[in-house]
C-alpha cells in the first residue's frame, strides 16, 4: 500500500525530492485530493495519465502557491487578476491563453493553446508547491471516469499497486469536496465550463459582466475536454430527484425529511444546507455505492450556488452508472 504521510516539514521535503525526480505525490487541496506531477516534465506528467488511465487528449489543471509563478506560463490579464483578488488561493480555475516560451509539458496542457490555472486553499499544497519551487500538474487523485477522493484513504485505495505514486500526503477531509469552478477567460464573455463552488453569480459580481455556464450554451460544452458526460461513475444505477425510494435501494437525501422506507439512508446535509451537502457528495455515493442494494435514489437539491455544481455531478454520475 502506497503510505500516507503526516505532512511534517521533513516529508513535505521528501515529496519535493520525489516529484523533482519526475515520480507523483497526491496531495490535499480544499476542493478534492488531486495526483501531482511536476508540470514541467513530461515524463513525470505521463505517469499521470498512465496511473488514471487518462485520455491523454484531456488537459491538466497547473496548479502554482503564487500569481508570479503562472505569469511566467500564461498571458496574464486584468480579469485574471481581478478573479484572482477576490478567489485565489481557492476553488477557482482560470483558462487563459498560453503564454509563447512556457515551460509547461505539452503534455500536461494536451498540446492546446490555453492552459487552465489555479492556486489551491490548502496550507499542505501551498506548503509543498512553495517547497518545490515549481508549478504542480494535478488531476484529481482517482483513476479516470471514478469519483474524485476527498480524503487520503480513497486515495490510498484507489492505486494499491503503482511504483510510480510514492506518497499520499494527508491532509484530512477535503472541505469544499467538489471539484474547483472552471471559468474560460478566452471567449468572447467569460464562461464557465465547470460548476463548482464560486457560482456564475459571484464571478459576475467581480467581472461586472454576465457569465454564462456553458451547458447553457449550445455548442460550448464541448470546450473543456475532460467534461464528457461519462464522469464520477459509480456502480450502482443512480436516479435523481425522487420523490419515492423502494425497501431495496439506497437513498441519498437532502433536507429535514428524509424519505422514509429506504434499506439504507445517507443525508447530505439534514438542515438543508448546500455548503455541507457538496463537502459530503463524493464520500456518501461511495459509501452508498458499497451497499448491497439494487441502486441509489438521490432526493432533489435546489438548483442555486453550490447546488448547481452539486447536480452536475450527480448528472453525470447518473448518465455513466454501469447498469
Ligand atoms: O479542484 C480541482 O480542480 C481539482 C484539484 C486537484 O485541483 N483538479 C481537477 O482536475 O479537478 P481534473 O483533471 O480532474 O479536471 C481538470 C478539468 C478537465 O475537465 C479538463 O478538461 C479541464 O480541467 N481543462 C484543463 N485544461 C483546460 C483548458 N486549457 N481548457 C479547457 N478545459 C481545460
Ligand atoms: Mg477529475
Amino acid at each position: 500500500m502506497i503510505p500516507i504521510t503526516k505532512p511534517t516539514p521533513e516529508n513535505i521535503a521528501e515529496a519535493s525530492r520525489m516529484l523533482q525526480q519526475g515520480y507523483l505525490v497526491a496531495m490535499p487541496t480544499e476542493t478534492v485530493y488531486g495526483l501531482a506531477a511536476d508540470a514541467t516534465s513530461d515524463q513525470a506528467v505521463a505517469r499521470i495519465y498512465a496511473l488514471k488511465n487518462r485520455p491523454r487528449i484531456n488537459p491538466l489543471i497547473i496548479h502554482a502557491h503564487a500569481v508570479e509563478a503562472l505569469q511566467h506560463q500564461v498571458i496574464w490579464t486584468p480579469q485574471a487578476q481581478a478573479l484572482a483578488q477576490a478567489f485565489w488561493p481557492g476553488p477557482l480555475t482560470l483558462v487563459l491563453d498560453k503564454k509563447p516560451g512556457a515551460s509547461l509539458s505539452l503534455l500536461a496542457t494536451a498540446g492546446l493553446d490555453t492552459v487552465a490555472v489555479r492556486i489551491p486553499n490548502h496550507p499542505v499544497a501551498l506548503d509543498l508547491l512553495q517547497a518545490l519551487g515549481r508549478t504542480l500538474a494535478a488531476p484529481s487523485a482517482n483513476p479516470s471516469e471514478s469519483i474524485s477522493p476527498t480524503n487520503a484513504k480513497d486515495v490510498q485505495t484507489a492505486f494499491s499497486k503503482t511504483t510510480d505514486l510514492r506518497m499520499i500526503l494527508e491532509g484530512g477531509p477535503c472541505s469544499v469536496g467538489l471539484e474547483s469552478t472552471i471559468v474560460d477567460l478566452t471567449t468572447q464573455s467569460p464562461l464557465i465550463l465547470r460548476p463548482g463552488a464560486i457560482d456564475a453569480a459571484a464571478l459576475a459580481d467581480i467581472l461586472k459582466m454576465p457569465v454564462a455556464y456553458a451547458h447553457q450554451v449550445s455548442s460550448a460544452s464541448l470546450k473543456a475536454p475532460g467534461m464528457s458526460l461519462r464522469h464520477y461513475a459509480p456502480q450502482h444505477p443512480l436516479r435523481l430527484n425522487t420523490e419515492h425510494v423502494g425497501p431495496t435501494e439506497a437513498l441519498l437525501a437532502f433536507g429535514p425529511h428524509p424519505l422514509p422506507g429506504a434499506a439504507v439512508t445517507l443525508n447530505l446535509s439534514p438542515t438543508g444546507d448546500l455548503t455541507e451537502a457538496a463537502a459530503n457528495l463524493f464520500s456518501y455515493l461511495r459509501h452508498l455505492d458499497q451497499e448491497t442494494v439494487t441502486g441509489i435514489a438521490a432526493m432533489p437539491i435546489p438548483d442555486r450556488g453550490i447546488g448547481i455544481a452539486i447536480n452536475d455531478r450527480l448528472q453525470r454520475a447518473a448518465t455513466s452508472a454501469k447498469v
